[in-house]
């Protein structure tokens, strides 16, 4: 059906065939038409989005028969043989593959002929940050005093690692990651010319994955086209990407709220054998918490990249933005022992776990004050947030350990319960001043005991993480 791969069939071929990149293409179209042409250009910018593409256009504006011109004829031998990479006058070399100093010697010798067909002699060296520190000197040399007629154009993705003495003899172009827009309307276009079938949720999922580069989208669409029969749907996208749609996360964060710890690490676990790794469920949800703050905080739509559908899930959670933030910030803690553990399913439950903890225990909260039964238990918890509160001045972590602690009313005598070994520590340490807040709080010589949790919730916890790994080979 396709017989040429998509992103060579549909390379733009001149400036206005560009997607986005309005800022490069203006300012490249008034260089041409002024016919001031600088002798060194760097292309910066992320993969995929345009800049190997616009150096052969560049080169093809400069060199056609008609030109310079900002619409190359595209017949002449000249822009036929840019086409196909074949022209002698336009040399392509890849900075990653050749970072010898040998192929800038090469170089050094060929800019002294004079260009054979065309006007220019072009160089368009392909991720030059990757050169050689003696080949980027052999390199300036020949920028120090450019010959006449020939035309560099370094691209990168990563300009940081060019040398300065470099940057500051080129005119600099920084092309931008392409919006969700942009690449879902240039793949409609093309699966229209194709006569691809396929669904509009599909594109916008092919365009989610492809991350700002139009290159990636294209390569997905090329490989659905060759295993779905039939119009695409985003199920197809899913199965091929190994990637979630919104309602997995939405999903994940319901379990987490209504602190279901079973139910979320077994809907993790379905995420990983449906394809998806452990770091990218991750992602998804850290993503899907971060644009339910935006749309929850009124960020201008350009920034979101969701559709209708999806805005009008997130508007509805029922999470405030101060604890959406409160989420978030215990996502970005697991971000680096899920991505570097050898047992990265391992580590996002934990994560995941770590979400659910607090909810099991608002949960239980709930249940014990609305109970009546439990009054002298909400005292005694009262009675520990005033503790807490007299200790905050002087000892804001002791003061901390007793907010996490639960305080207990036995008889006249109270019980801390300290949630670690080392809280309790904290306690007895103190356990003096302690006796005397207490002694002032409640009227009473209360004496004093210490203890540590073994608390249900962490039993319940550890218990399911148990049955989920046994008899289960842990990727
Ligand atoms: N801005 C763009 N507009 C249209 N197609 C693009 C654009 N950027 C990339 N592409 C597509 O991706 C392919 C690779 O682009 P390329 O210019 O090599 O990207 P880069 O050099 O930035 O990595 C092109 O052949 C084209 O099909
Ligand atoms: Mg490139
Ligand atoms: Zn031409």
């Amino acid at each position: 059906m396709i017989h040429r791969v998509i992103s060579l069939k549909y390379r733009p071929q001149n400036l206005d065939e560009l997607t986005g990149q309005a800022h490069i293409v203006m300012s490249l179209k008034g260089a041409i038409k002024s016919g001031r042409i600088g002798h060194a250009f760097l292309f910066a910018g992320p993969r995929g989005v345009g800049k190997t593409t616009t150096a052969r256009i560049l080169a093809k504006s400069l060199n056609c028969v008609e030109g310079p011109t900002v619409h190359p004829c595209q017949k002449c031998q000249s822009c036929r043989e840019i086409t196909i990479s074949r022209s002698i006058d336009v040399v392509e070399i890849d900075g990653a593959s050749n970072r010898g100093i040998d192929e800038i010697r090469n170089l050094r010798e060929g800019v002294r002929y004079s260009p054979l067909h065309g006007r220019h002699k072009i160089y368009i060296i392909d991720e030059v940050h990757m050169l050689t520190e003696q080949a980027f000197n052999a390199l300036l040399k020949t920028l120090e005093e450019p010959p006449r007629n020939v035309v560099f154009v370094f691209a990168t993705t990563d300009p940081t690692k060019v040398p300065a003495t470099i940057l500051s003899r080129c005119q600099r172009f920084v092309f931008k990651r392409l919006s969700l827009q942009e690449i879902t309307a240039r793949l409609r276009t093309i699966a229209e010319k194709e006569k691809i079938q396929i669904a509009d949720r599909a594109l916008h999922y092919i365009a989610i994955r492809a991350d700002g580069s139009i290159r990636d989208g294209e390569s997905i669409l090329e490989q659905l086209v060759s295993f779905v029969e039939g119009e695409i749907t985003e199920e197809d996208v899913f199965q091929l990407v190994g990637f979630l749609a919104i309602d997995y996360y939405a999903e994940l964060l319901d379990l987490i709220l209504a602190g279901d710890l079973g139910k979320v690490i077994a809907l993790l676990n379905r995420g990983i054998e449906d394809g998806a790794a452990p770091l990218e469920i991750y992602r998804g949800f850290t993503g899907y918490l971060r644009m339910m703050l935006l749309v929850k905080a009124n960020v201008s739509e350009e920034f979101i990249d969701l559709d209708e559908k999806e805005r009008t899930i997130l508007k509805k959670i029922p999470l405030s933005e101060t604890e959406i933030i409160g989420m978030l910030e215990t996502c970005l803690r697991f971000e680096d022992s899920i991505r570097r553990s050898t047992n990265s399913r391992v580590a996002a439950e934990l994560f995941l776990s770590q979400l659910v903890l607090p909810r099991i225990q608002t949960a239980s909260q709930a249940v014990q004050t609305t109970s009546k039964a439990h009054a002298a238990h909400r005292d005694a918890s009262a009675l520990g947030e005033h503790l807490a509160e007299y200790l905050q001045e002087k000892s804001p972590t002791l003061a901390g350990i007793i907010r996490r602690a639960e305080v207990k009313k036995q008889g006249n005598d109270i019980a801390i319960v300290a949630d670690s070994d080392f809280s309790k520590e904290q306690i007895l340490g103190n356990k003096k001043s302690v006796e005397q807040i207490l002694k002032k709080l409640t009227g009473t010589d209360a004496a004093l005991t210490v203890e540590v949790a073994r608390s249900g919730q962490e039993d319940d916890i550890i218990n399911t993480l148990k049955v989920m790994f046994d008899g289960e080979e842990v990727r």
